[in-house]
């Protein structure tokens, strides 16, 4: 059980007032007190944590926090038995990521399977109906891979529909000015689904400018992460998403709205947020109705996160600067009793590094790291958040605490061939890193997300929801 921030802080100014108290009075209040608050908490969540612990109790559910052990052998260094190899230097030791680099390599397909283990929920599988298998192709339900880079999904409770939205990125890969591996915008893409498993292409819901080269939607510029959320004072379905040029110098956040959440969506603007430069981003919609915009700025050095309009439309004055100075980008923000955790991952490129999870107790900051949430594969899995990197959280209605964790595998060779990493994270048990305030006491819970080579929700999970 989480206790507040604020009242430790509170009891830490109490003792010092009270310093010239024995120490066993001392001791003997803190037992008392921390009896008190335990009281106090246990009187408030009661049934919260009663339906939590039958959730967490079962099978299925406990499934998913196993821990998994991947061992994956680099393998020898190729041109070994060429005599001319053989007399050159030994090069530095080759990596993990490396392999996952090289296009080339002999395990390519540990992290690229091929087509035929693709995931085809139209097919009767068997015992694999229902699963995920993080890194293997997935297809729609046409056959088609799946599309839908960089995404995210909003749960749409008029249509009792789930929507994946993400970038198309069917197209040629090739190596724009800056020696960036790029595609040509084609659009963002929508996907419907009712169990989050089979996927039903709705097509291009906003479209490149295939002519107008000032055009921001021009097929030239840089289109990314997109992200929707509906607007019950409108009825508008609005998207924000990454606007720049090919060479990353526009550094813009776009918008988008439709009266469908399949579309089409009519752009609206783009423009660089508070007046700073905006990269990756998310769009995060809170309890309230209040929707917050957060992205990495000041050359990807921090982190700034600010409330939108009630229209959703534009940004506010209103900025906060977070994380500053940690480099940290792609943030997918999410809430769990009534605390806001963010996941997010450092900037190397396409190429994957260690995800962070962070936590706050308002939005708008302070937010605190409290460590690398990715449990079980290997340690090379644990430092390159299992060779993906985030791009949303989603929540599980109707399973406390429980989230599906989205990222992509980038493929830099060819783009449109980049996997989807789905896993479960789960908020629970204290925290790996001290906190700098109240004297290492964690005030908030662990996130963890755990490795699979396959797995699935629940079953029965889409009858117990809402
Ligand atoms: C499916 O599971 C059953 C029971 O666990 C097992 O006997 C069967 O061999 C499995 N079938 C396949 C195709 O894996
Ligand atoms: C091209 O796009 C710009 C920017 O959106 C717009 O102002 C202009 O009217 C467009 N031109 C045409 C011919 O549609
Ligand atoms: C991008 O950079 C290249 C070379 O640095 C330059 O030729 C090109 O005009 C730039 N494009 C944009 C859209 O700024």
């Amino acid at each position: 059980m989480r206790m507040r921030n604020k009242q430790r802080k509170t009891t830490i100014l109490g003792w010092n007032a009270g310093s010239r108290c024995s120490m066993p009075t001392l001791i003997w209040s803190l037992v008392g007190f921390l009896l008190l608050l335990h009281f106090y908490s246990t009187l408030h969540k009661t049934d919260k944590v009663e339906e939590t612990q039958l959730q967490m109790s079962h099978p299925s559910f406990q499934e998913l926090q196993v821990v998994e052990e991947e061992n994956i052998q680099i393998p020898p260094p190729r041109g070994r038995r060429s005599p001319r190899a053989a007399k050159r230097r030994p090069k530095k030791k080759t990596t993990l990521i490396d392999e996952f680099l090289d296009e080339n390599s002999p395990i390519r397909h540990v992290f690229f399977p091929d087509r035929r283990s693709a995931v085809d929920p139209t097919k009767d599988t068997g015992n694999d109906s229902s699963y995920y298998f993080p890194g293997r192709m997935w297809l729609d339900t046409e056959g088609n891979p799946i599309q839908a880079h960089g995404g995210g999904i909003m749960y749409d409770p008029r249509s009792r529909m789930y929507y994946w939205y993400g970038e198309y990125k069917d197209g040629p890969t090739f190596i724009a000015p800056k020696g960036i591996a790029r595609v040509d915008i084609i659009g963002v893409s929508c996907y419907s689904s009712k169990n989050l498993w089979t996927w039903r292409n709705e097509g291009i819901v906003l479209a490149a400018e295939e002519a107008n080269e000032t055009h921001d939607l021009h097929k030239s510029n840089v289109l990314e992460r997109p992200k929707v959320i509906y607007n019950e004072k409108t009825g508008k379905y609005v998207m924000w998403m990454h606007i720049d040029d090919a060479n990353y110098t526009k550094a813009a956040v776009g918008v988008a709205i439709s009266d469908y959440p399949t579309g089409p969506f009519d752009y609206v603007f783009s423009k660089q947020p508070h007046g700073f430069e905006s990269r990756d981003m998310t769009i995060f919609k809170d309890d309230d109705g209040m929707a917050y915009l957060v992205y990495s700025s000041e050359d990807n050095s921090e982190l700034h996160i600010g409330p939108l309009t009630e229209d959703y439309l534009d940004v506010t004055p209103v900025m906060k600067k977070i994380l500053v100075g940690q480099h940290r980008e792609a943030p997918a923000l999410f809430k769990h009793d009534e605390t806001y955790y963010m996941i997010t991952s450092g900037c190397t490129g396409w190429a994957p590094n260690e995800a962070l999870a962070h936590a706050a107790e308002s939005i708008m900051g302070p937010w605190e790291t409290v460590g690398n949430p990715c449990i079980g594969g290997s340690k090379m899995f644990k430092l390159t958040t299992f060779f993906a990197q985030g791009t949303f959280v989603l929540p599980l209605a109707g399973l406390p605490a429980s989230f599906i964790f989205m990222a992509d595998r980038w493929n830099p060779a060819d783009l449109r061939d980049s996997r989807y990493v789905w896993l479960p994270l789960i908020v629970g048990g204290p925290a790996d890193w001290p906190l700098e305030y109240n004297f290492g006491f964690p005030s908030w819970s662990r996130v963890s997300i755990y490795w699979h080579r396959k797995w699935r929700l629940p079953s029965g999970w889409s009858d117990i929801k809402r």
